[in-house]
Parts: structure tokens; C-alpha cells; sequence
């Protein structure tokens, strides 16, 4: 048995943001019915192709463990479909645009009407206000959360980062809030809407930034690079480079090869800690005792020479060697990995955190598991489905069409095109 076995999502996303929520609740064990436009589906089955004819890894790499109906929710039949899959499931999930779900007709109101017992969940990208409006994608998402301002290099402009934090992380916010609705449903008998911003998730995301603009006002932010370099600090939280997050000083430093391999660097954390454990290997056992090096407070404005000279160290070791030879020594490092790295760790197939998935149209692929591992409810990965794959088995299993009812629906030209017999 899985976690949320026997609950049924209704998936009205698309894209990213949505799709990452709906897969890690099938992931969990719901039934997830994704509703997809006739003959188009979700825009990013047909986005950055690499094997001509099949459904891009875009899309099946975000829509793991569903089923897939076709269905016009404009079509007044299809309407009526729509209103049957809301009577039967448990939680609607959509990220349209905003005012989308109202123009079809389906307003919260109506849909509460329709099941009083759903949990309706959307992603938007701004909360209410002035851009509740707008239409939003991943990097304006970070760039509106305080992501992009606080990401890069002092001297360079703002940058976004490859992690999705705007789409998936608005995804795993969302996803908890579901969870927690459900479990509040058990009490109440009741449903709830459930909303998640993508620039409330990032900005989650980088609460230690506005930490950081709150202490800015009660003096420079010493453990930043760029108070060891004499750089007055501004009246905003600055960019920070490759400087750690917490207390503890770190950068990212060139390991053996660097000149060749763009990824032969490792973080290196200089712990208070683990400070005489770093002298020692770096070979500098006089920085123990040294005034100006021996406590914390007092490096912090020799933080470039210092990582320098951790460095000259790094780089006659590989970022694998620094790993094993700092890890015993409770020196917190690790290695840059790359993509190509990562996707051939058999450590991480072991764990289940990636997979090799088959697929009908375009054969093996590699993707990322589940992330999140329940002993009682282990994730077992399931291929993608193909556009309108399981319409005739939950028109008539889900819903209940049978005989002239299905013929009628099917008729219709609002689920696609399907053969009646397969229903039946
Ligand atoms: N049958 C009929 N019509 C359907 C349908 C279906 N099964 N599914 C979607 N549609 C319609 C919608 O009703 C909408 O019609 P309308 O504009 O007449 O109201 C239309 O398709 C387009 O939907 P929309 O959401 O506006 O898509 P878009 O491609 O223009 O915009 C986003 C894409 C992502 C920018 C937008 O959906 C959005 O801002 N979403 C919220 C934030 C978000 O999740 N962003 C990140 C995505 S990774």
C-alpha cells in the first residue's frame, strides 16, 4: 500500500511548476488523471525535442505515475466531463494563467459547489496585488523573489541559477500545502484552496538574504568577502559570489585539472571547528596559535589569503582526493559534480534518487527519482503517458460512461479521438 493510495488528483498543470507537485503525489501513491487539450496536450511534450516523433524529456520527465484524458473543458460536453472528474476527485491541481479556471467556468466557488469536499491548489506566479496578474516562467520568478539580486559576483549583474527553484520549488511548496489540506479534511470534512506565488517561494527560499538586509543596518557583514576586501557594502543585501550562506567561511576552490575540466573545483569550508585539522593539511600549523589567524573573528579580513592558500593545496589534489582526505578529518568540502558525473553514479540508481525509465516512443532515458523516501511507501517510477493514453479507461472506469452515454460523450469531439469499444 502507498501513502495516498486512494486519492485521486485531478491535473489541470502544465509546464513545470504544477507537474513537479502532481508527480511527487503519484509518486505517494494518488491516482493522478492529467486533463490535456485535444490533440495538443501539455506545450512541453512538443518543447526542446531530441528524438523526433516522441514526447520531449521535458515533459516525460515531469509527468512520471499519471494517466493522461483528453478533454476540451471549453466543449459544453467536456464541461459536463470536467464536472464529473471534480464530483470524484479529491484535490484539482492547476497552474494556468490567471483568471483562466474562471473564463472556462470553473471559479472556486463553482467547483466547491460541485465537491465540497475538494482541495483546490494553484500556483500563480505573484500573490495578490499589483502583478497578480501577470503571467509568469521560472527566472522571473527568481529575479522577483530576491533570488537573481543576491546570486552572482559583486563586480558582475544579477544571475539566475540552474536549480528551478521558481517551477519546482513552487511545485514542492505546493504539494505540502495539499498534504496538509488533506490531512485538515480529515477533521472538517472539508476542502480548502490552497495558492502558492512563485516569488513567495523563492523568496522562501532565500530567507537568509533577508536576514543578511536586516543586519546590514547594525554594521558590515563581516563573514562576506567583500568586507575583507575593504568594499563598502551598499544599503541592499549584495551578491556574494561563491561566499557561504551561514557563518562559516567558504568558497569555491581549483582542484588538480582545473585547467582543462571546468568542473575540477570543491567547496571548502574553513569551520571554526575544524580549523587546526585544516592547518595541519594545508601545512600551515603556525596559523593555529598566530595571532590574526588563530580565531575566527580575526581571519575574517584575511579571508582571500587564506583560501588562497587552502587552494594552492586543492590543486594538487583531484576534488575526489580532497573529498576523501578532508571528509575522515571532519573538514566539511565536496566535489563540483557535473551533470555527466551525476548521471553515471550507479550510488545514486541504487538509492532509487535516479532512474532508467523505458518508453515506447523513445526507449530508455535517465531521470530523477523521487526525492523524498517513505519506508512504508517506497516510489516505484512509472514511464510518462502518451497523450490520451487512459481517456476511454477513466471515462468509463472513473466516471461511470457506458453504452449510448459513452458513445455520446465520445461523439462529442471533446475527448479527442477515441474508440468506443476500448472504453467498453
Ligand atoms: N481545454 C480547453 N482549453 C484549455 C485546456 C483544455 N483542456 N487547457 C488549457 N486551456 C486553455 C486555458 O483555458 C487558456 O485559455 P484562455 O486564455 O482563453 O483562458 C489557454 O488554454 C492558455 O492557458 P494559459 O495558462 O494562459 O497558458 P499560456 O501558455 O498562455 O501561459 C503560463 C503559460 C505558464 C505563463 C501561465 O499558465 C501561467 O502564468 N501560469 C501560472 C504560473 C506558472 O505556473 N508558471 C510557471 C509555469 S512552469
Amino acid at each position: 500500500m502507498k501513502a495516498l493510495e486512494g486519492i485521486k488528483i485531478l491535473d489541470f498543470t502544465h509546464v513545470q511548476s504544477g507537474p513537479t507537485c502532481t508527480q511527487l503525489l503519484a509518486w505517494f501513491g494518488a491516482d493522478v488523471i492529467k486533463v490535456e487539450r485535444p490533440g495538443v496536450g501539455d506545450a512541453t511534450r512538443k518543447q526542446l525535442v531530441d528524438v523526433p516523433g516522441a514526447d520531449s524529456l521535458y515533459f516525460t520527465m515531469l509527468n512520471h505515475n499519471k494517466r493522461s484524458i483528453e478533454l476540451d473543458s471549453k466543449n459544453a460536453t467536456g464541461k459536463e466531463v470536467l464536472t464529473r472528474l471534480i464530483e470524484e476527485c479529491d484535490v484539482l491541481v492547476e497552474n494556468f494563467a490567471p483568471g483562466a479556471l474562471d473564463r472556462m467556468g470553473f471559479s472556486w466557488e463553482r467547483i466547491q459547489q460541485i465537491n465540497p469536499r475538494i482541495i483546490m491548489a494553484s500556483i500563480k506566479g505573484f500573490g495578490p496585488g499589483k502583478y497578480a496578474d501577470c503571467k509568469v516562467y521560472e527566472n522571473v520568478a527568481q529575479c522577483a523573489g530576491g533570488s537573481a539580486s543576491t546570486t552572482g559576483f559583486l563586480d558582475g549583474p544579477p544571475l539566475v541559477t540552474g536549480a528551478q527553484i521558481g517551477d519546482s520549488g513552487t511545485g514542492l511548496h505546493l504539494c505540502l500545502g495539499i498534504v496538509t489540506a488533506l490531512f485538515q479534511r480529515e477533521k472538517t470534512g472539508r476542502g480548502q484552496k490552497v495558492s502558492c506565488a512563485m516569488q513567495d517561494s523563492v523568496l522562501n527560499l532565500a530567507r537568509v538574504k533577508l536576514r543578511d538586509q536586516q543586519r546590514l543596518q547594525h554594521g558590515p557583514l563581516k563573514e562576506y568577502s567583500q568586507y575583507g576586501e575593504g568594499i563598502p557594502f551598499g544599503d541592499a543585501t549584495p551578491r556574494a559570489g561563491n561566499d557561504s550562506g551561514g557563518g562559516q567561511p567558504g568558497r569555491i576552490l581549483k582542484c588538480k585539472g582545473w585547467e582543462q575540466d571546468p568542473n575540477a573545483y570543491t567547496y571548502f569550508i574553513i569551520q571554526a571547528a575544524a580549523w587546526e585539522k585544516v592547518c595541519d593539511v594545508i601545512d600551515k600549523p603556525e596559523w593555529k596559535t598566530q595571532a590574526g589567524y588563530a580565531k575566527p573573528p580575526e581571519r575574517l579580513d584575511k579571508l582571500n589569503e587564506i583560501f588562497s592558500t587552502i587552494e594552492e593545496w586543492t590543486k594538487t589534489k583531484t576534488k575526489f582526493e580532497v573529498m576523501d582526505i578532508c571528509n575522515p578529518l571532519d573538514i566539511p568540502v565536496g566535489p563540483i559534480l557535473s551533470m555527466k558525473e551525476i548521471a553515471e553514479d550507479e550510488g545514486l540508481y541504487a538509492t532509487g534518487t535516479m532512474v532508467r525509465v523505458d518508453h515506447p516512443e523513445r526507449g530508455e532515458y535517465l531521470s530523477v527519482g523521487c526525492p523524498v523516501k517513505l519506508s512504508d511507501s517506497p516510489a516505484e517510477v512509472r514511464r510518462s503517458p502518451l497523450l490520451g493514453e487512459h481517456t476511454a479507461e477513466i471515462l468509463s472506469n472513473v466516471l461511470g460512461y457506458r453504452g449510448d452515454e459513452l458513445n455520446r460523450v465520445i461523439g462529442s469531439g471533446a475527448v479527442g479521438d477515441v474508440k468506443a469499444e476500448a472504453a467498453e
